[in-house]
Order: structure tokens, then sequence, then C-alpha cells
């Protein structure tokens, strides 16, 4: 019997930035994905406790995705790209709501590449799995998630060079507690803007050169290219900023620049909503919240909070712990 966990993450800052290489710092969190079975047969095969239905694929020639639940697409993926030799067959469950900004689809993917198998490094691991995120839904999404689902340790964040995946965990202060806040508005990247802000990105960077090295974007012609750019050069900036802060004990500048930054994604990356944009206001005016943000891809999903340790919950919020990356149980 084979038991395998993998983390979900949230993102306390630096959104929007790993695509062009930049700076992120997410945060393994202690809920996350199981997968138990045995492996052996010559087919995979996955129910999943949560979820509707059954995916079932047969190893040898090339598996063809049948028309299964939705979350049977990252599973096809994975048979393909990593051709295991040896069947699976086992159940799925999870912790994380799907589609809410925690990344489930990660931890979907890397619990299941090591059920089937995988045996390499766990930047090794992410890359495999940001493939198959590609392969499965056709979004060019950056490394953040499966990284931080790789390679979370336990009480720290992760300072992420996402251009070439150096790691720098930076310990969370005692004196804190990092929040989730659910907004209800359930998302996946195929249906959002994602792909759209990846052109827009690509165009400025056509302009100005790459945007991780924080060009002056000022002198884009485009109003709107110039906007998504100044995001993205702003937002690495606050990373390291923000990276600075905890390392400090400045929780205060710390929340400041969540607040920054989700004005930032709201108004110069637009991928906020109302509601997004409202919770962060309240969240941010009750005592004891240094700064709210929204977090992940944005359009929906879930708002991260720093708090000052022990503040009580505000309604609907959860509180997360940084854990240890994706490993067998
Ligand atoms: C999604 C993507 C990540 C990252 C975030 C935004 O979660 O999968 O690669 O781009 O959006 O920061």
């Amino acid at each position: 019997m084979i038991e395998v966990f993998a983390p979900g993450r949230v993102n306390l800052i630096g959104d929007h930035t790993d695509h062009q290489g930049g700076l992120v710092l997410p945060l393994a969190i202690d809920l996350g994905t199981t997968v138990v079975g045995e492996r052996g047969g010559d087919r995979v095969r996955f129910r999943s406790l949560d979820e509707e239905g059954t995916v079932e694929i047969g190893l040898g020639g090339s598996p063809t995705p049948a028309a299964g639940p939705e979350w049977g697409r990252y599973i096809d993926a994975l048979v393909e790209l990593m051709r295991p030799t040896r069947g699976f067959v086992g159940t799925i469950s999870t912790r994380l709501p799907i589609g809410r900004g925690l990344s489930s689809s990660a931890a979907l993917e890397l619990s299941v590449a090591l059920a089937l198998g995988f045996e390499g490094s766990p930047i090794d691991l992410a890359r495999l799995c940001q493939r198959s995120e590609y392969r499965a839904v056709g979004v060019q999404c950056g490394i953040m998630d499966q990284l931080a689902s790789a390679v979370g340790v336990a009480d720290h964040a992760l300072l992420i060079d996402c251009h070439d995946t150096r790691i720098t965990p930076v310990p969370i202060p005692e004196s804190v507690d990092v929040l989730v806040v659910d907004s209800g508005e359930r998302r996946s990247l195929t249906e959002t803007a994602y792909d759209e802000r990846l052109a827009e990105c690509a165009r400025a960077a056509e302009a100005v050169g790459p945007l991780r090295l924080r060009p002056d974007v000022s002198g884009i012609a485009d109003p709107v290219t110039r906007r998504r750019a100044r995001h993205v050069v702003s937002e690495i900036g606050r990373v390291s900023a923000f990276a600075r802060a905890l390392r400090e004990g400045d929780n205060e500048g710390a929340g400041a620049l969540m607040m920054e930054s989700h004005e930032s994604l709201s108004t110069d990356f637009e991928v906020s909503t109302p509601r997004l944009d409202s919770m962060v206001q309240e969240l941010a005016g009750t005592s004891g919240i240094y700064g709210a943000r929204l977090t992940g891809a944005g359009f929906g999903g879930s708002v991260v909070v720093l708090a000052a340790r022990g503040t009580p919950l505000p309604r609907g919020a959860v509180r997360v712990r940084a854990s240890a990356g994706a490993h067998t149980v």
C-alpha cells in the first residue's frame, strides 16, 4: 500500500510574476491531496472520494482520454508524459477547495506523479507537473504552484526566483498567522484571461526587455501593455521588500505591501473581481489584520491575510500553516 500527500499552496505576495521569471513568496500549506493505493497491473485507475467519477487508463499504446470526469485530464497528461511501466489502482481525496486559488490542480498532479512512481528531485517533479498542467489545460502557467507544493518547508515561506528556480526559505514569524478566506467564486485557468495577460506581458517584454530585470516601463506606448508591465515590475520589487520586512519583524510594513500588491493586481493587471476587492477592504479594516490580498491567478479564488497571532478568525477564514512539500507518507 502506498500513501502520498501533496500540499496546496497560498502565495503571500508575488502574483503574475512567475511567468515572467520574477520573484514569488508562496508557502506549502497543511491542506492538500492524498493518494492511497497499490502499484502493479497494466492500468492506472483512480477514484475520487470527493468528486464524481473514476479515471481508467490502459498502459501501452497511446492512452486515449475517455469521456471521464474533468479532473481526469490531469491524470491522462501525467500518464502520457511519464509512461509508467506499472499500473496503479487507488483513491484520491483532498482537503483543498477546488478552483479557489490554493493550487488544487498542482496538489493533484504532484500526488499522482509520486503515486505513479516518479523518481527525481523536487524541482524535476515540479517541472514535470507544470508540463502536465500545460498539456491538461492548455495554459502556459508559471512554475510557482508546482514548486511550492514540491519543496515546501514547515514554518517557512519560500522566496523563489522563477528564472533559475533558486529557493530561499524565509521563516514565518511567530508573531503572525496566515489566514485564507474563500471568495466563493470558483475559477479555472482556462476560463480566465490568463493567456491574454501572458500575451500582453510578451508584448511589453518585446518593447523593453525581460520584465524580470525590472526595466523602465514608462515609455511603453500602449497604455494597457504599460499597466500590465508596471504590475509585474512593481510586484517583483514588493516581493523582495516583503521578504525583508518578514525577516525584520516589520509586520505592518509587510501588510502594507500586500495591500499595494492587491491594488496593483486589481487596477494595473485587472485580475481581481468586485467581490475580492470588497473582501480585501473589509479585512484590512479589521483589528489585528496587517494586510490582505487576492492570492493566485485571481478572477475569483481566495484572499490571503496576514494577521497578528491569535487574532479571532474573520467569518469564513481558515488558518493555514506552512508545511513540508509533497512526500510519501
Ligand atoms: C496561477 C498559475 C501560477 C501563477 C499564478 C499567478 O496559480 O498556475 O503559475 O502564475 O496563477 O501568480
